[in-house]
């Protein structure tokens, strides 16, 4: 008799963005005549800058003739994009990565979601609460916790914070043994400064932990002096992995590019306390399960670190950080208090009230689509996120349709 994986069972219905997606499209049905602005799921709305464009149209050209046409390429991505990332991402800001110890990826999501299963079914789990549900979701999957219940899973540890801690998770309070962390952080904005990033570095040091530390929005931060890795903190490459994504620094949402740096020291144990590194590990699943991102991508993310690259993605991010800083000033106005958008894209609204009824109102009164705050974890009930990513003119509609509503509690 064939079995499902009984752990599948204890996910709640829907992943939070296809909850969303449904409640939108009934919407939509039952109203074809209204416009809707969605400002919910991060994903970009410019196109891809010219710089990429052309590098993906000359990798298709190699690929149409035959002197220059390639098969399956390394599992692990090109050599020449692990040695851009290594020079524009790390040496840039004094962190020396070896292009080897970069792993190339179609997207920081799946990587997130797969690298869980290098560890044991068996160790204890922390999670930021607010929290990007894929952390989530893909322990519970991999039977790491129990079940569901009154808003939270069973043996996850949740580490909760708000605004009094300008939305920093505090160390565990138990021993956890792997650590997610995501800064800036998705959903509130949140940034870590050096001594926040030290203390997760110690903490991992003396319990013996691993940090997945989420950087997809490194491009967003605006101050020079806050770390934009967490390998910027001495001793975090035995500690920590790292996730980085093209998808919100240059609209590779569609194109679909990322890469996970696994640094040769980084180690996890045995069951006898043994040290075991994790690159060769990674680097075996990856062989195994993955055949690298497609050759015109790579070449495409590579234009990324040419000057004209730089230069272009650069505009790019800036364009919805000055999105973002719209809607924080307008809501700011409207008597609400807000978070994040500064060094993110999300900003994360104190609604007071339940998150997914201030969602519909949101829906039904002014035909804007946010992400209601309860969909990452109990600490975000009372909250709801605003993505900056969409057009200038559709943020400014967006304002002004809430402004005619009262919306301040
Ligand atoms: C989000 O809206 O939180 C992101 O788009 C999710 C993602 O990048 O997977």
């Amino acid at each position: 008799m064939i079995r499902i994986n009984k752990h599948y069972q204890k996910l709640k219905a829907s992943y939070l963005f296809s909850d969303i997606a449904g409640r939108v499209k009934a919407y939509q049905e039952a109203h074809p005549d209204q416009e809707l602005i969605k400002l919910g799921i991060g994903d970009v709305t410019l196109p891809l800058c010219p710089a990429c464009i052309r590098a993906f149209e000359e990798g298709v050209r190699e690929m149409g003739q035959e002197e220059s046409f390639r098969g399956y390429g390394p599992e692990q991505g090109y050599l020449f994009l692990q040695k851009a990332i290594a020079a524009g991402d790390y040496a840039s800001r004094g962190v020396s990565i070896d292009p080897e110890e970069i792993f190339i990826s179609d997207g920081a999501k799946c990587d997130t979601g797969n690298f869980q299963e290098l560890f044991s079914q068996d160790i204890t789990v922390a999670v930021p609460d607010p929290v990007y549900t894929v952390y989530v979701d893909t322990n519970v999957m991999a039977g790491r916790t129990g079940e569901w219940k009154n808003g939270v899973y069973e043996n996850l540890i949740y580490l909760s914070s708000g605004s009094q801690t300008a939305f920093l998770p505090p160390l565990p309070r138990q021993r956890a043994d792997l650590i997610y962390l995501c800064f800036p952080n998705n959903p509130t904005g949140a940034v870590a400064g050096r001594d926040e990033l030290t203390k997760w570095v110690a903490y991992a040091q003396e319990n013996r932990s691993l940090i997945l530390f989420d950087g997809c929005y490194e491009s967003y931060i605006t101050d020079d002096a806050l770390p934009h890795s967490i390998f910027e903190i001495p001793g975090a490459k035995e500690v920590a992995v790292e996730l980085r994504s093209f998808s919100k620094t240059a609209g590779f949402t569609g194109t679909r590019c990322a890469f996970t740096v696994v640094p040769r020291e980084c180690r996890a144990f045995n069951e006898a306390g043994g040290e075991v590194k994790l690159h060769p590990l990674w680097n075996r699943r990856q062989s195994t399960k993955f055949n690298g991102v497609s050759y015109p991508v790579q070449r495409a993310a590579e234009a990324i670190y040419t000057p004209e690259g730089q230069k272009q993605v650069r505009e790019q991010v800036a364009y919805y950080l000055a999105n973002a800083a719209l809607i924080r000033s307008a809501l700011t106005d409207l008597g609400l208090e807000t978070f994040g958008g500064v060094h993110s894209p999300y900003i994360w609204v104190n609604v007071k009230r339940d998150s997914w009824e201030f969602f519909d109102e949101l829906l039904a009164r002014a035909q804007v689509v946010c992400t209601p705050g309860s969909g990452f974890g109990p600490g975000g009930a009372g909250y709801i996120r605003i993505s900056a990513f969409n057009s200038r003119a559709n943020v400014e509609k967006a304002l002004s349709r809430l402004s005619a509503l009262r919306l301040a509690p």
